[in-house]
């Protein structure tokens, strides 16, 4: 089984979705699956020009050349591919929404009845993969990811496949901590996202008693605004860098 990450935060390497997804691939590695993580704050993928000749001029293939094109065939030489992203204002973040967008040319122009009554467009491949979504955001509730887990839904609905796992993590920006106690309830919150990742490869699904685990704040809500709103008053008092830096950022430049 072949297993694709694609990680859409800015901070590639240095984000929090990504140590959500180093657990999970843990998990479905230990499972037997060959995986592969792809940072896409790393390649170059252009904005799609919506110029439709994917469907006519090319049928299936973009006409812009950059990663896409590559990346393309590895999301449909995958069995399962994790679209992993921070929550941005309520949605994916913008690289993820670019590569979504750029996924048009693996489904027909053509429109069709869908099993739900909805008008989608007609698959161009026989098969496609199944989703996972993964996700963590700066605020503290499991309420935030409520437009996310929608779209992924009907991204899934609109590629003619299912999202067959989803882990949203708020309290993201704990992700990283160093204080000993929270490192502790991390060690436990991680080896659940590994046995998700070990579920996701062995029974094709996240189990309900997992899903409810998973859901679980790590610390208590007062406790993490408390902590947050200081940590923003010492960063803004010292002028100093939020503690993890991007790719690209303009001072290292
Ligand atoms: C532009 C921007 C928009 C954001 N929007 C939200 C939001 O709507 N809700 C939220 O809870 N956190 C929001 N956040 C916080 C991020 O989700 C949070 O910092 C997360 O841990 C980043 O994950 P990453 O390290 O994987 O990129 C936002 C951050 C940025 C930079």
């Amino acid at each position: 089984m072949k297993i694709t990450i694609f990680n859409s935060s800015p901070r590639a390497e240095h984000s929090n979705t990504h140590r959500i997804v180093k657990a999970f691939l843990k998990g479905c590695q230990k499972a037997g699956a060959e995986t592969e993580n792809i940072f896409l704050a790393r390649k170059k993928i252009k904005n799609c020009l919506g110029c439709f000749d994917c469907w006519t001029i090319k049928p299936g293939q973009c006409i812009i050349k950059d990663d896409m094109r590559v990346l393309t065939d590895k999301v449909m030489a995958s069995d399962i591919v994790v679209l992993a992203t921070p929550l941005y204002v309520d949605n994916v973040s913008g690289i993820m929404k670019n590569f979504l967008d750029r996924l048009i040319p693996i489904v027909m122009p053509h429109f069709e009845k869908d099993p739900y009554g909805e008008t989608r467009h007609k698959r161009r491949f026989n098969k496609y993969p199944k989703f996972v979504a993964i996700s963590n955001c700066g605020f503290p509730e499991q309420s935030h990811f409520q437009t996310l887990k929608l779209i992924f839904r009907r991204m899934a609905r609109n590629l003619h496949t299912e999202l067959i796992g989803e882990i949203y993590r708020g309290q993201g920006e704990l992700l990283k901590s160093d204080h000993p106690a929270v490192k502790l309830r991390l060690k436990q919150y991680f080896a659940l996202v590994e046995e998700a990742g070990y579920q996701i490869v062995t029974k094709g699904y996240i189990s309900q008693d997992l899903q409810e685990k998973l859901e679980k704040p790590l610390i208590p809500a007062s406790f993490y605004n408390r902590g947050a709103n200081k940590s923003w008053d010492d960063l803004i008092e010292k002028k100093e860098h939020f503690p993890i830096r991007s790719p690209g950022h303009p001072d290292d430049d």
